[in-house]
């Protein structure tokens, strides 16, 4: 200790965490990484209170489901607890395969590959297509996992209005024509719960040769036939050359996955780092969600719930007069302009017994700080009573 506080060389990156105002900031006000004690379905228990879950992205509620809780056991007794490495090292799984199979059928795409972790597939299925020289074409609102992706391409970013189909027109308008292009962009909009305007959006970039990036985390399960997402709902997805997701939101697991055509899935499978260099999927998580891929097949009363629940919790918000940016899908902000109202609103949840996520700009856009959340098929009508007195309490506050 003597030794590091004389030295004469003081490491700067550890002076760097300790002075971090952004950490000071998060410790002091404490709202994210909170230690839940218990869960069951929608309910939880935190600082030994039950409460309300309500930021969680289990919309078809299916992580309690009693036959995808059973695959997962039976999984590990099957195939122990981890691929302990990567498969370009250790050799794919059976369950791997059938996982990917199932997936590329259901989307009616030639093939899939499936990661340890959705960030993880939807960065890849950026960084490993993209590459110097190119052009990238790119929603402002961008998940993060897809900013790493076009970082590490090192290809041209050209970044559009979110979801703004003439201001897409006009950047495309300025590209070299002989420059590769690729188009990215979200389903559903993680934060905004906006759906993309696909059709427009693909129509302004009409004869660039683009290929076309989907990442539909919030949009599979949630929207097209039998939960297919986005380009399904839009009967696009002849157009779409990679769809990627989470399989931690309808699939009720972890994980991640890319499909495409075969000659796109072997091409990502020799390139991207992210694929060759992790450790796969876990047998219980591949079996988590191959059996709740079957569910959403089987069982439309839970999407069927899910949109039900959606209407009635949206109109609530808006009775109360709170602004939801627009909100499409199960996926609903709050904005309340400001993160001094944001925490307000948000510490008023909490009181209440009902768990929210407060995201403030520069992670939203400037005067757009708000409360995130999702509703779930689990959410019951009790809950959804619970979660409008709360937020009838939360506006009270602000
Ligand atoms: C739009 C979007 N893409 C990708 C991811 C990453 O998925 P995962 O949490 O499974 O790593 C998320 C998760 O928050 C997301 O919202």
């Amino acid at each position: 200790m003597a030794f590091s506080l004389f030295s004469k060389s003081p490491k700067a990156i550890l002076a760097r965490c300790r002075d971090d105002h952004a950490t000071k900031m998060r410790l002091r006000y404490a709202p994210y990484y909170h230690a839940i004690e218990a869960q069951r379905g929608t309910h939880i228990r935190h600082d030994g209170r039950e409460m309300i879950m309500l930021a969680s992205n289990d919309y078809l509620g299916l992580s309690f489901h009693p036959k995808v809780i059973e695959a997962g056991r039976d999984a590990m007794n099957v195939w122990g607890t981890s691929p302990t490495g990567a498969r370009s090292a250790n050799g794919s799984r059976a369950y791997h395969i059938e996982l990917e199979e199932k997936l590329a059928a259901f989307l009616g795409r030639e093939a899939c590959h499936v990661h340890a972790a959705g960030y993880l597939s939807c960065m890849a299925s950026v960084a490993s297509f993209a590459q110097k020289g190119d052009v990238i074409l790119a929603d402002k609102n961008l998940h993060s996992c897809l900013w790493d992706g076009i970082r590490l391409s090192h290809a041209h970013v050209e970044r559009f209005s979110h979801n703004n189909v003439a201001d897409l027109r006009e950047v495309a308008a300025t590209l070299a024509p002989d420059a590769p292009k690729m188009l990215v962009l979200e389903g559903v909009y993680s934060m905004e719960g906006h759906i993309t305007k696909l059709p427009e959006l693909l129509d302004a970039v009409e004869g660039l040769g683009c290929f076309t990036v989907v990442d539909d985390a919030h949009g599979f399960g949630v929207l097209g036939r039998e939960g297919r997402g986005t380009a399904d709902h839009f009967g696009l997805s002849d157009r779409i050359d990679v769809m990627c997701a989470s399989m931690s939101k309808s699939l009720a697991s972890t994980g991640g996955f890319v499909a495409g055509s075969r000659e796109v899935i072997e091409y990502l499978r020799t390139h991207s780092k992210q694929t060759i260099f992790s450790a796969a999927l876990s047998p219980s998580q591949a079996a988590c969600a191959l059996a709740a891929l079957d569910i959403m097949q089987r069982e439309p009363e839970h999407r069927e719930r899910l949109w039900k629940n959606t209407a009635r919790y949206r109109d609530a918000l808006h009775a109360l007069g709170l602004d939801t940016w627009g909100s499409e899908t199960p996926a609903i902000p709050i904005v309340l302009g400001s993160k001094e109202r944001a925490y307000r609103f948000w510490q008023a949840l909490l009181e209440k017994g009902v768990f929210t996520v407060m995201s403030i700009a520069p992670a939203v856009p400037p005067g757009k700080d708000l409360i995130r959340t999702a509703i779930s098929a689990l959410h019951s009508d009790e809950d959804i009573d619970r979660i409008v007195d709360a937020m009838a309490y939360a506006v009270k506050k602000l």
